[in-house]
């Protein structure tokens, strides 16, 4: 070979080494080499294991994958590239060869239902929106057309309504409805909604899972009745998560048990903290005894965990007075995002729920002086000490 030649190809297309690394290494190759065409032509048809090509699968991504599919209990799942990515190729999955009817619960990530009125609707797909905490409310929307799909938040963002997703699921079950659940503010550490009935879970692992606020991610986890056309959807369009990103959010999961653990304890102090002082109108949190969900809180979740999220509204205040507090914040960071190791602030106002307009918000009691809290992991009175400070005058 001439120089040339060998700057392409020199060193490269090794045979996988005879060794086993403790982590799985990013591998970023977006093809393979096979011993024959027959080989390739079984990898292709998934009559062999082995990667093939990178919109179909990947060694890096498959190791993410096969964790949280074991973390969910299902029978596959596929990392994308975003969580948003997962609640479209759900839904797509879903409603493929079923009724264009989705009966969606009216409090969700503002995203999600955008992509529903904004991207499904005008494609003739029919959105009904219900309070899924209200199960008669929830099973009379259920019935009134012929229904493609459910969705729903397991924690329902952001007034951290927790509907009872066991009992949706037996209704979706008797009218041959899949239920799509996202778990993100959940986490399989707190429910696994497959357990409970449900049909496809998604993840934002942007969020809990990868848990360090360096990732953009989302991963589906499905059962076996429709795995198959998620996996062949996402086959086609390649929603996928990249290596580099499933390397981070493998690595993230390593310490989802005991972030989850830490951010559970110290959101129940800092929730207790914030219900006691003056200047708090109310607070928002699963853990709170009067929670109006608190009987499927309690049937649902295990004993003294509700999560890493609080919300709360500051007694008469408008934007001007929530600016005025979330900008003497010293160690809360004021971003938009949640889950992470570091304590963090959004108002939903203007983060996750800006696209919808300020009657919509109004009628879902969603205030402008509601702020959302996820609870981080640094030392409780620390957390508490800055929100003291910022609350003072
Ligand atoms: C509950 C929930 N689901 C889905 C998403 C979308 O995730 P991503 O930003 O990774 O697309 C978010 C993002 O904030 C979310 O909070």
């Amino acid at each position: 070979m001439k120089i040339e030649s060998k700057t392409v190809h020199w060193g490269d297309r090794r045979k996988a080494a005879d060794f086993t690394p403790v982590t799985t290494p990013i591998y970023t190759a977006a093809s393979y080499l096979y011993e024959s065409l027959d080989q390739l032509d079984r990898v292709f048809a998934l009559e062999e294991p082995g990667p093939s090509y990178a919109r179909y699968d990947n060694p890096t991504r498959s190791a993410l994958e096969e964790l949280v599919r074991e973390l969910e209990g299902g029978a596959g799942a596929i990392a994308c590239a975003s969580g948003m990515a997962c609640m479209h190729l759900a839904l797509l999955a879903a409603l493929l060869d079923r009724p264009k009817r989705v009966v969606a619960a009216n409090m969700m990530y503002g995203a999600t239902t955008s992509m529903l009125m904004n991207i499904f609707g005008p494609m003739g797909v029919e959105t009904a929106q219900v309070d899924a905490c209200d199960l008669a409310a929830f099973e009379a929307t259920l019935n009134e057309g012929k229904t493609g799909a459910v969705v729903l938040e397991s924690i329902a963002n952001p007034l951290l309504r927790v509907p009872p997703v066991d009992k949706i699921a037996a209704l979706c079950r008797a009218a041959d409805v899949p239920l799509v659940v996202d778990n993100t503010f959940a986490t399989p550490m707190l429910l696994r909604p497959l357990e409970l009935g449900g049909n496809i879970v998604c993840h934002s692992a942007s969020k809990y899972l990868a848990g360090h606020g360096d990732v953009l991610g989302g991963v589906i986890v499905a059962d076996q009745a429709n795995f198959d056309a998620v996996r062949a959807l996402s086959r086609t369009l390649g929603p996928v998560m990249g290596p580099f990103e499933s390397y981070l959010t493998m690595r993230g999961i390593k310490t989802l048990a005991l972030r989850v653990e830490r951010q559970c304890a110290n959101a129940c102090k800092v929730a207790s903290w914030l219900a006691t002082h003056p200047r708090v109108e109310r607070t928002f949190f699963p853990g709170d005894p009067k929670h109006p969900d608190a009987e499927s809180i309690a049937r649902l979740f295990p004993p003294n965990r509700f999560g890493g999220l609080v919300s709360f509204e500051l007694k008469g205040a408008g934007r001007a007075e929530v600016f005025r507090f979330m900008e003497k914040l010293k160690m809360v960071v004021r971003a938009t995002s949640l889950g992470d190791v570091h304590t963090m602030i959004v108002y939903p106002v203007m983060g996750s729920h800006r696209d919808l307009s300020p009657k919509h918000r109004e009628r879902l009691g969603i205030h402008d002086s509601l702020m959302r809290l996820s609870v981080g992991i640094e030392a409780v009175d620390d957390i508490i000490a800055d929100l003291q400070q910022a609350l003072s005058d």
